[in-house]
This record gives C-alpha cells, structure tokens and sequence, in this order.
C-alpha cells in the first residue's frame, strides 16, 4: 500500500473516502468540523437523528455530500473522549481499514490521527495509521487469487499532513512491510512454506540489500556442531531442517549486535506424540516465530536503523516416521547437556535450544526468541496478549515497553527457580516437558537453561501469531513491539 501526505482542507481534498473520528457527546472536531460546516451540518444533522454511532469502532459511510470535494465520507467512531487511548486509537484505525478493505474504493484520505491520544505526538500516530491501515488491507492471495466477489483493499492511502511528517510515514511503510512478510510466511500452506523456503526467503532478504549477509546451515553443519536437539526434530521429515542465519551490520563491526531467534517449525504434526487431527492444519502456524523474526529484521533493515542484527531461524518440519525420534530417546544438545525426549510434540524448546547456544558465538547484547510454543499459554493469556518470559527485569521491561507503545503488548509470567525442579529426570540432564502445571513457564525455563550466558528474553506467542478459525489468518505479531523495542535500542 502505497502511503502519502497531504494537507489541504479537508473538504477540498479530492478522494473517493476521507475517513474521520468522532467521539461520544461531544462537539465535532477538526477533520469532521470542517467537513460539516462545509455540508452545512449534514454530519452533525445525521448524529442528532442517531444515523451516526460514534460507539468505538463503529463506522457509517455517507455518499455525496453537498461541499465536500471527496465522494464519500467514512465517519469512525472513537467513543467516550477521555477513555481514548492508544489501544482505542488502534481499534478505530483497524475497523475504518477493514470497512475500506471489503469496500470497492482503492484509495483513501485518513484524518483519523489528528485527535490527541494519552501523550502520543502527532509522529506516533501518524506512523501507527499507517501501520494499522496496512495491516487491515492485506489480503492473502498467492494460493487464492482475487476473485471479482473478493474484498477491494486499498492500493493508496493519503493521510491529512505536511512534509515534515514524511519520516513517518517511511517509517510505518517500512514496519508495515515487515508485518506484512511474517503474514504472508505464517499463511503460506506447509507443503510450500518448508525449512529450505524459508532458507530461500532469508536469501532474497539478505540480495535485497547492501549490508545483510546469510548464512544456511543444513544437516551435515549442524552434525558438525553437535545440534542432535535440531536434528533429532527434523529427522522424521523429507524436508530436511535448516539453522538461518542473517546479519544485518547497520552500526561497525565493533558494536555488539542483538539477537532474535525464531522457532520455524513448518507443520508441527506433533510427531510419534501425534496431535489430534481437529485443527491440525493450523500448526502451519507453527514457524510464526520465525516469520515475525524475518519480519522484523526486515523492517529494521528498511528503517535503516544504526544497530547492528542478528536473526537466527530453527527450522525443520516434526513429522512421524520410521527414522523419527521417539519419547523415551535421550539426545546430547550442542551445550552438551542431555534432554529425555517424554514427549516428541514439545518440539519448539528442542529446535531453540541449539538455536540459543548457536547464538553465543555472536556476543550479543540482548538475545530474544519467539516462538509459537505452548497451547498453556493461550490458556493463560488468551489472544490479546504474548507471553514474556525473562530472569532479566530491565530486558523485560524494555520489552513490555516497547508492546505498549506498538499496541502489541507482551504480559510477564515467571521464571523462578522453584519451576525448574518439574523438568527434573534420572535419565537426563532434564526431561523435555514440565507436566500440567505452567506449562507455558516451563518451556520458558526450559530455554533458560540455554541461555544463561545471554541476556535473554522468550516472548510466546501461541495464542498471538493468528487469529484461530477466523480468515485473516496470521497477524504478524509480535513484528510491531520487536521493531519498537529496536528503534528504542538505536
Ligand atoms: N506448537 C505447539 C504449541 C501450540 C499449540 C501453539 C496450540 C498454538 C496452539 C507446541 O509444539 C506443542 O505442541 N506444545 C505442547 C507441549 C506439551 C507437549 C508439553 C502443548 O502445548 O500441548
Ligand atoms: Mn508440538
Ligand atoms: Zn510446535
């Protein structure tokens, strides 16, 4: 979606939608003032007689109005004035973009970010419309391409400004193409999207620009290195596993750079531990965290960002098979440490583990992984929130901080010690799941005991990477708080 500014008065901007907020009981305000003393109050007229909502969310199309240059109007409510917050702001954007997406207009002037939010300055929001409008306008068509009864999104969106808000608006195109990478991998189906896809997808990035460099590890490197966690996932699939490997140098070789690390798991089947078959087509989700990994490395690549990068992917497809590993196998990590395989669908923290002591070698300042991990965590925090879990508090609140103000918020969950003791084993170092209890908490601390040399993070995002049984499909998520907590980083 192509993003741009303009700034002439509202009703003299030439579109076929200006978009514009209202709130709950109060006077008409900017954007929506000027567009009804232009109609001689058509708008406030329509309020009065209850045809307008201004609910939070709502939208209401007008067509034609006496005045205004634009050919329809798209009124958004924005409910109650002093409840409106950044999430709210979020929500209004969302709903006014998808109306737009279903409707047959391709282009649109927003106005949306003119109203004041908490203490966000105009920057903030215009650069979070963007996002927000993006996000609501794609559509996923490479296995179903548009049909004339598919939903129109918008090619082009103007939003009411001057020229010194054009680094905002790069900056949101930037964002929004990386959430709109981690969507399109996590939706591809999983006999396309498999560990040596996303190999390749990581090799476009790295062509694409000047100071990324990649590098794939298969099989036979990762024996090298011991990875016999890694290994042992992937060996029941013909689609062998790849260890990613991407760098972007965007501040010296001196600078210590950050890491984030991605469970790509292409179709978790579950293994000789076989998931039920209801809903088994959604663990092509599984990879998210290495979709929104790419993604957000790619954002910080556009965002030209003075840090220095390091994006490493775990993938590998866990399937069922006579050469597959089974409970009961105890594998040697690349740490060394041993892990009693109890169940071969607590797969994620065995690709991670190699992933994470792979990873030391590049000295990292901050070391964060994502990862689609634990059905408990969606018990725990549902849709709406990922999982964070840090022995670090200023990482993690750096972290939390940084979903905030992307309105893609993390909530903490413990790492104590007193979890370790349920992956304890007499035939291993530790067991590979931790029972009933927390179970989101103790793959955490599972990761943790791989991490010790690195200031570390593990963000959850089972229940956040896509919508369940809905159409849209993957969300991209947590690609906004990741490239947040970058740019705070730069
Ligand atoms: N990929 C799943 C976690 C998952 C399940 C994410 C459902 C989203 C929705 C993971 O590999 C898994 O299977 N985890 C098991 C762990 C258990 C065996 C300890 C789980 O959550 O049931
Ligand atoms: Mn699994
Ligand atoms: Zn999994």
């Amino acid at each position: 979606m192509k993003l741009t500014l303009n700034n002439k008065t509202p009703h003299a901007v030439e579109s076929a939608c200006i978009v514009v907020g209202v709130f709950e009981d109060e006077p008409l305000g900017g954007a929506a003032a000027d567009l009804d003393e232009a109609s001689s109050g058509a708008i406030s007229a329509m309020i009065e007689s209850g045809d307008i909502d201004a609910f939070r969310g709502r939208t209401t199309l007008l067509h034609g109005l006496p005045g205004v240059k634009a050919d329809r109007i798209l009124v958004t409510g924005l409910g109650e004035p002093d409840r409106f917050d950044r999430v709210r702001f979020d929500m209004a954007c969302m709903s006014a973009g998808v109306f737009l997406r279903e409707h047959s207009v391709t282009e649109a002037h927003i106005c949306l970010h003119e109203s004041e939010c908490e203490d966000l300055d105009l920057a903030w929001r215009l650069r979070h419309a963007g996002i927000a409008f993006d996000r609501a306008n794609y559509v996923y068509t490479t296995t179903k391409p548009r049909k004339d009864d598919s939903p129109h999104p918008l090619k082009s969106v103007s939003f009411q400004g001057d020229a010194d808000m054009e680094d905002a608006i790069r900056q949101a195109e930037s964002i929004a193409a990386g959430y709109r990478r981690a969507r399109e991998l996590g939706n591809l189906p999983p006999n396309i999207c498999n560990p040596a896809y996303l190999a390749q997808q990581a090799k476009s990035i790295a062509e694409a620009h000047e100071r990324v460099d990649v590098e794939i590890l298969k099989k036979k490197d990762m024996a090298a290195l011991g990875m016999d966690a890694l290994l042992a996932v992937g060996q029941g699939s013909g689609n062998g596993p790849r260890l990613i490997v991407l760098k972007y140098n965007g501040a010296g070789d001196e600078e210590q750079p950050v890491a984030l690390v991605g469970k790509g798991i292409t179709f978790d089947s579950g293994g000789i531990s076989l998931k039920p078959g209801a809903n088994m087509d959604q663990m092509k989700f599984d990879m998210c965290g290495a979709a929104t990994v790419l993604g957000a490395f790619e954002a910080c690549v556009l965002l030209n960002l003075p840090i220095n990068l390091v994006t490493i992917v775990a993938a590998a497809e866990n399937m069922p098979d006579g050469r597959a590993y089974r409970p009961g196998d105890v594998l040697t990590s690349m740490s060394g440490k041993t892990i009693e395989i109890l169940n071969t669908d607590a797969e994620g923290r065995l690709v991670l583990c190699d992933a994470l002591t792979y990873c030391e070698r590049f000295n990292p300042r901050a070391t964060i992984d994502v990862a689609t991990l634990t059905g408990a965590c969606v018990v725990a925090l549902g849709h709406h929130a990922s999982g964070l879990m840090s022995p670090h508090d200023d990482l993690a609140e750096e972290l939390i901080c940084a979903g905030r103000v992307s309105v893609d918020r993390a909530w903490r969950l413990p790492v104590w010690e007193d979890y370790q003791q349920q992956l304890k084993t007499p035939f291993a170092d530790m067991k590979n799941v931790g029972g009933m209890p927390a179970g989101a908490i103790t793959a955490g601390c599972f990761l943790s005991r791989f991490a010790k040399k690195q200031r570390w993070a593990h963000i959850d995002i089972a229940g956040s990477a896509w919508k369940w049984g809905e159409a849209e499909g993957a969300t991209g998520r947590p690609v906004g708080l990741l490239t947040q907590y970058l740019i705070n980083q730069s």
